[in-house]
């Protein structure tokens, strides 16, 4: 199946056909209209990048450095909770890919893998991604954990004070641990593939918030305690390198860099939550502007290509993100499908510099975007 993958299209087209009605729209859904989704999207694929000739880009290279650390792409695996719901093992293959591509795996609160499982698989290649409930213990617990495990990177996500409104979830009856009723019986039976996989490697379930004692972060609980004066605690209480993910307002990101916040990471989440909410990209030149030339700006929502990869790098992002495209390419044909969906956006930006006269992604800048 990955020799039929040529764009994160055919990935997806290939997943939808694959996995379960209720598991593709979980990951494929947005909030509401799906507007922002669709926005993010959209609004990459109107910028246009200006073609330069007659630059020798034989030697051409796109490390990036992020902070101490150099990393073999300019992309990494943004934070998905229950990856396993894609196809068994997923959060395994993000792993070995992180490795294997020398790339960073976020890892979610609301993962399959647990924290220390997955530092023993990918090392410093995983960061951790910290959703804080109704319960601040928990919070904290789970970042004692990650400290405890050698993550050196936690990223505080922000924009989740409720869970987006989805109404695809909802129509499918999506929930967490899942139910099954007559409609998902017949929707896992028409995917045969997926289900006896799923049977034999058991349901996956949430491996870092379901605690000794009882205690549990439910999915769905109330998300909204997170406040300025809990950024300071954490950033008081986390020694490593802290990021704020979610952000969208100019005035927000600069309150977070003076909070002593390491990097803000712009996102609309994928347009899972706020469904009126511009496109990350829209916003991303003016919070440049806010926080600065040198200040670190990490990226996602809408990333689809190689060439949107060097996009919101030219608009002011250091690094960025991609979330969706690497489910659908699991879902599509597993670990051979991730691969391929990786070295697919790896050489479509490999191609993109050099038809833009760039031998260093480091020199993409905002002169590429033509304006007309
Ligand atoms: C299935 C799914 C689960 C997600 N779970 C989380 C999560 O647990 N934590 C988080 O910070 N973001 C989560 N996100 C948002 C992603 O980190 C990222 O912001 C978004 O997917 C980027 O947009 P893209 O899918 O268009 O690349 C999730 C996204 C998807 C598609």
């Amino acid at each position: 199946m990955s020799n039929k993958i040529f764009s994160v299209a055919d990935a997806r087209k290939y997943a939808r056909r694959r996995i379960p009605r209720m598991t593709f729209d979980y990951v494929d859904g947005s909030a509401g209209d799906e507007n922002a989704c669709r926005l993010n999207i959209q609004c990459l694929e109107e910028l246009r990048l200006m073609p330069r000739v007659m630059v020798n880009v034989e030697q051409r290279s796109y490390k990036k450095q992020l902070f101490d650390e150099s990393w073999q792409l300019p992309f990494g695996i943004a934070p998905m909770g229950m990856c396993d719901l894609t196809w068994p093992g997923a959060d395994g293959m993000l792993a070995r890919a992180a490795c294997k591509y020398g790339m960073p795996l976020v890892l979610s609160t609301m993962a399959s893998s647990s924290i220390e499982a997955t530092a023993e698989l990918a090392g410093e290649k995983a960061w951790f991604q910290l959703y804080v409930g109704t319960s601040l213990d928990i919070a904290f617990d789970l970042v004692d954990r990650a400290a405890a495990a050698g993550y050196r990177n936690l990223v505080l996500t922000v924009d989740v004070p409720e869970i987006g409104s989805r109404p695809r979830e909802k129509r499918n009856g999506f929930q967490s641990p899942i139910r099954i009723g007559p409609g998902q019986f017949i929707d896992f039976a028409l995917h045969p593939q997926w289900s006896l996989r799923t049977l034999y490697t058991g349901v996956p379930k949430l491996a870092n918030v379901n605690l000794p004692g009882g205690k549990e972060f439910k999915r769905d609980e109330a998300r909204g305690k997170v406040d300025w004066a809990f950024l300071d605690r954490l950033r008081e209480h986390w020694k490593g390198r802290l990021i704020v993910k979610g952000v969208l307002d100019g005035d927000d990101a600069l309150r977070v860099r003076d909070a002593g916040v390491d990097a803000v990471y712009v996102s609309n989440h994928g347009g899972r939550q706020l469904d009126s909410a511009p496109a990350a990209i829209q916003v991303l030149p003016a919070i440049r502007a806010a926080v600065g030339p040198d200040y670190p700006l990490m990226f996602d929502s809408g990333l689809r290509n190689g060439e949107s990869v060097v996009k919101a790098l030219a608009l002011g992002a250091d690094f960025v993100f991609i979330g969706r495209p690497f489910l659908y390419a699991m879902g599509a044909d597993g670990e051979a499908g991730l691969q391929q969906v990786i070295e697919l956006i790896r050489s479509q930006i490999d191609i993109a510099l050099a038809q833009l006269g760039c031998n260093d992604i480091n020199d993409v800048d905002e002169q590429m975007i033509w304006v007309e």
